[in-house]
């Protein structure tokens, strides 16, 4: 059956940071805070936290977020000595996995072709991929950050098959703007690159399955530029690094995205149909 999408979508990866004592403190203060805010059901929130914290993370979550993973190899078992497997993954009752964020790609030369396999992966095992694109800071200069997107986007989905399309999660996470190296893109400059992606997707799977595929902003979201990206009506969501990092500064992005998430349910009518996430 076909709907429309419920919620946006907010998450943050917590990267290398967070023991399983603070992973437990921080959801422990997140659960609270989320019990204040109006409409936070709106908004589907998923944490990523390091391997090491997934399981804790999992089991404090009273189902009220995805808890996803930061990375995982593409073969079920075998000699790769520090990864990984899916069925580990599952075994954890992992919602979603990060796949080719732009910190995998750079320091541990992760390529279109590896982010592929991965996905496919993942999606074999119901592990839904959020999968990150984005542009370096030289690709901008020589203006071709809609190339380089697209060629990341049509090589990671390759092969995947139609009914399973709609797991996917798109993350557009300029290089040149996340971790704290430089400034949050504009609010026009990720609509043109969303409406790209879309435009990219439609290219790629039927019209009505490409427009389920959530896809997200992430680079320097704060509490201060979230309300100028969540105007982006193409935007269906935000996944944040650091501001995520305390449960506090995270529960303020709920409530941001909540009272827009609100607005978003009651006019929605835009005709996007999409199938239930
Ligand atoms: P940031 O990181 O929000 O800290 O810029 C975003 C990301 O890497 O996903």
């Amino acid at each position: 059956m076909i709907m429309t999408a419920p919620h946006l979508l907010l998450g943050t990866n917590w990267k290398m940071n967070k023991t399983v004592e603070e992973a437990k403190d921080y959801v422990q203060e997140l659960l609270q805070r989320l019990a204040t805010i109006k409409g936070a059901d709106t908004v589907q929130l998923f944490l990523i936290p390091p391997f090491t914290a997934i399981a804790p993370v999992k089991q404090a979550s009273e189902g009220k977020f995805w808890v996803g993973a930061q990375n995982m190899h593409w073969e079920e078992s075998g000699a790769f000595t520090g990864e990984i497997s899916p069925s580990m993954l599952q075994e954890l009752g992992v919602d979603l996995v990060e796949l080719g964020h732009a910190e995998r790609r750079q320091h541990f030369n992760e390529s279109d072709e590896d982010v592929n396999r991965k996905v496919l992966t993942a999606l074999k095992h119901a592990l839904r991929p959020v999968l990150c694109l984005g542009e370096s800071a030289r690709d901008r200069e020589y203006q071709v950050e809609l190339e380089t997107v697209a060629r990341q986007l049509k090589i990671a989905v390759r092969g995947v098959e139609l009914v399973l399309a709609h797991k996917l999660i798109v993350a557009y996470e300029p290089l040149w703007a996340i971790g704290g190296k430089g400034t949050a893109a504009t609010s026009n400059e990720v609509r043109r690159m969303i409406r790209h992606i879309r435009a990219v997707l439609m290219s790629l799977f039927d019209g009505e399955v490409a427009s389920a595929i959530p896809v997200v902003y992430g680079g320097d979201v704060n509490v201060r530029n979230a309300p100028d990206f969540l105007n982006v009506a193409e935007l269906d969501g935000l996944f944040v690094g650091r501001a995520g990092w305390h449960a506090h500064d995270f529960a303020q992005l709920v409530q941001v995205c909540a009272q827009v998430g609100v607005a978003r349910h009651c006019l929605r009518n835009d005709g996007r149909a999409r199938k239930s996430m």
